[in-house]
């Protein structure tokens, strides 16, 4: 513990000096606090910026939040991916209205009760906001713990998680502990995240030279930084086939809103087929929704990697006569010149958006997922 007490006051000395300045650092309002880690668990840090500003600019507050439209909602989250997040994040809203009176509690246990809010949001939001003396173990810490110590547990299970969590605990809340530790609990937990952004990178690239902790670090006396952390491998993701039709009459699109319920949903989408159908397939498919093709164009494959599953893509571009009727089943066409302000479309689909010359989110973040 002495060691880790020692590192940890070298990393906050650090972090005074090397802070990286990010506009949910600018101040301590414990909703802005909760969008910014939510964004952050599944999207970069530069690629969450954009998304940041203009979420806040149009939900400034938990309030906000709770009364807002599911469709625009979706819109607003549209491309970071992981759509549940921000589901989980307007019931968690809509209860800290009824229940603390739209005050987010300054209690870890209460924060941990709320949807989509896990022991490092908890954590985050507690410590970050509210000076709460609590950990907020993510990915970073477990790497840097486990190179730290030259630790050989596999990082993947959630026992080991539970081991670091309360040994960081007992950090800030020992009554030994240095002073400077207990009272910024956000700023250590805080600097574990730059620290494993900058420095204490995964893969086979850490930045020894420059770590503040390389003189604790048991990994780099042996040399062996690259060897830690040991994590066991994810299941293989599934394979799906899918065929994609950009089906245009004149001026308008056909769209399909996906149900309420499942991957994706209630987000809308081209229409998609399961298996990579032959033209004839599609025209067949095209003409049972009562449309009619007049012409028929491939595009090029193209491959989204959800979380669980891959999608391995072919399109098709279809002319159809102008058409006056109803579509049925949860298909409907819509303005190509509105589409892109007004409906909420996965980015699985950017590649087929591009061919009409449609671009999906503020900001195409590197990853995006279910
Ligand atoms: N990654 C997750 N949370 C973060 C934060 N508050 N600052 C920087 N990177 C982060």
């Amino acid at each position: 513990m002495l060691m880790l007490q020692k590192a940890a006051e070298r990393l906050l000395e650090w972090y005074q000096l090397n802070k990286r300045e990010l506009p949910w650092r600018e101040g301590r309002n414990p909703y802005y606090i909760w969008v910014s880690e939510i964004m952050l668990q599944q999207t970069r840090v530069e690629a969450v910026k954009p998304y940041f500003q203009r979420f806040l600019s149009e939900l400034p507050t938990v309030r906000d939040l709770a009364a807002c439209p599911a469709e625009r909602l979706l819109k607003l989250w549209e491309g970071l991916g992981y759509y549940n997040r921000v589901r989980n994040m307007q019931k968690s809203a809509q209860i800290v209205v009824e229940k603390y009176g739209g005050e987010m509690p300054a209690d870890y246990e209460a924060l941990l009760a709320l949807p989509g809010i896990g022991s490092y949001t908890a954590g985050a939001i507690a410590s970050i906001a509210f000076g709460l003396p609590v950990p907020a173990v993510d990915g970073n810490v477990l790497r840097i713990l486990a190179r730290l110590e030259a630790d050989s547990s596999d990082i993947a299970k959630q026992s080991v998680k539970k081991m670091r969590e309360q040994q960081l605990l007992e950090l800030v809340t020992d009554s030994a502990c240095i002073p400077k530790l207990r009272e910024n609990p956000g700023e250590l937990n805080q600097a574990w995240m730059d620290l494993g952004a900058g420095i204490c990178l995964p893969g086979g690239e850490p930045s020894c030279d420059s770590c503040p902790l390389k003189d604790f670090c048991k990994a780099h006396e042996k040399g062996e930084e690259t060897a830690y952390p040991v994590k066991s491998k994810k299941l293989k993701k599934r394979l799906e086939d899918r065929t994609i039709l950009l089906i245009q009459d004149g001026e308008r699109l056909v769209l399909h809103k996906r149900p309420g319920k499942g991957l994706l949903a209630g987000l809308y989408e081209f229409p998609n087929l399961e298996g990579h159908l032959t033209e004839e397939e599609v025209l067949n498919w095209v003409e049972e929704k009562a449309l009619f093709p007049i012409q028929i164009r491939s595009l090029d494959p193209a491959k989204h990697i959800f979380s669980h599953v891959e999608w391995h893509m072919i399109g098709y571009l279809i002319r159809v006569a102008s058409f006056e009727g109803n579509l049925k089943d949860n298909y409907l066409l819509a303005e190509v010149k509105t589409v892109e302000e007004e409906y909420a479309i996965p980015s699985a689909f950017s590649a087929y958006a591009r061919c009409l010359q449609m671009h999906l989110g503020p900001m195409r973040p590197e990853k995006e997922n279910l």
